[in-house]
C-alpha cells in the first residue's frame, strides 16, 4: 500500500457534532484523533480499512483530547465490540470522574464513566500525554501544548482537551479539540504567536470556544470546523442565526482575518495531501 502525507477529516454519521481525523505518513503511520461518537465508529473503521488497505487496519497513535462521548464514543464502540482494528497505542490525559462529578452540574461524570468499562481492555496501550511532550510518529510530529489544568473547573470538560500540534510535510495543524475561554486564555499566555499554524480545527464546533485573540496568533490559513448543519447555521428551524450557538460570531472572526479555505463535517469527508496548497 502506497502512504502519502495526508489528513482525513471525518463526516458525521448521526445528528450529532463530532470529532475525527485520520492522519496518514508517507512512511505508514497511521494516528486518529478522537473518533467521533459511537454512531461514527463504523465510518471510521471504513476509512482506516480504505488508508490502510487492510480488513484489520492497525492504528499506530490514538489521541483522546477529553472525555465527552463525541470525541471518545467512537473507540469505546470499537473496542467494547473486539472490532478489527490494531491499536498500538492510545494518549490521554483525562481529568478525575471525580472531578468531573463535582464541577460538571449537568452531566457529571457520566461521559467518562463510559470509557472507565474499557481500560482493561486497552491497559497495555493506554498511555497518560502530558503538556510539553513530543511523539515522532513516524514523519509526523505531535507537540502536546497543553493538557488538564485543575484550577479551570467552570467548563470541565471542555477545558480538559489536550491541545496538539502536528507538523507533517512542512505544515502545522493545531487541535484545539474543545477548549473553552479559560484554557485559551492559558494557551495564548504560554504560546503567543508560536500558535502560528497552517491549519486550525476550530475549537468546541465552531462556537463557544477560544476567543478570537487566540485565532489571531494561530493566523490559519484554512479551518476545519466540526460543525453539522444547524450548528454552522445557527438554525434549528427557525431560520438562519436565531439559535444561541455563536457559530456565526466565529466565521465572522475567520471572514474578517481573510481566511479563504474551510472544511466542514457538514460536507462530507475530506482528503487532503500535504502539503496543501494555500494560496
Ligand atoms: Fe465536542
Amino acid at each position: 500500500m502506497k502512504h502519502e502525507n495526508r489528513i482525513h477529516f471525518l463526516t458525521h454519521k448521526t445528528h450529532e457534532w463530532m470529532l475525527s481525523f485520520i492522519i496518514e505518513t508517507a512512511d505508514g503511520k497511521i494516528i486518529v484523533i478522537d473518533g467521533g461518537t459511537a454512531g461514527d465508529a463504523e465510518h471510521l473503521l471504513d476509512n482506516l480499512k480504505a488508508v490502510t488497505g487492510s480488513d484489520t487496519p492497525t492504528v499506530d497513535v490514538w489521541f483522546l483530547t477529553h472525555p465527552h462521548l463525541d470525541h471518545t464514543g467512537a473507540l469505546i464502540q470499537l473496542v467494547s465490540t473486539d472490532a478489527p482494528v490494531i491499536i498500538k497505542q492510545i494518549y490521554h490525559h483525562f481529568p478525575s470522574r471525580q472531578f468531573l462529578a463535582k464541577y460538571d452540574v449537568n452531566i457529571g461524570a457520566t461521559h467518562i464513566d463510559k470509557f472507565y468499562p474499557i481500560r482493561a481492555k486497552i491497559a497495555d496501550v493506554l498511555e497518560f500525554a502530558t503538556q510539553g511532550d513530543t511523539y515522532q510518529v513516524g514523519e509526523a510530529k505531535f507537540d502536546i501544548l497543553y493538557t488538564h489544568d485543575a484550577s479551570f473547573t467552570e467548563e470541565a470538560y471542555n477545558d480538559s482537551s489536550m491541545v496538539i500540534r502536528i507538523t507533517l510535510a512542512g505544515q502545522k495543524l493545531l487541535i484545539l479539540a474543545d477548549l473553552a475561554k479559560s484554557g485559551g486564555k492559558k494557551l495564548l499566555a504560554m504560546y503567543g504567536d508560536e500558535l502560528k499554524s497552517d491549519f486550525v480545527q476550530m475549537s468546541h464546533h465552531g462556537q463557544g470556544g477560544v476567543r478570537r485573540d487566540v485565532y489571531e496568533a494561530v493566523a490559519p490559513k484554512c479551518c476545519f470546523w466540526c460543525a453539522t448543519q444547524q450548528l454552522w447555521d445557527n438554525d434549528v428551524g427557525l431560520g438562519f442565526n436565531t439559535h444561541g450557538w455563536k457559530t456565526i460570531e466565529t466565521r465572522t472572526w475567520m471572514e474578517e482575518m481573510g481566511v479563504k479555505h474551510h472544511f466542514i463535517i457538514k460536507d462530507g469527508d475530506a482528503h487532503l495531501t500535504l502539503p496543501y496548497d494555500l494560496d
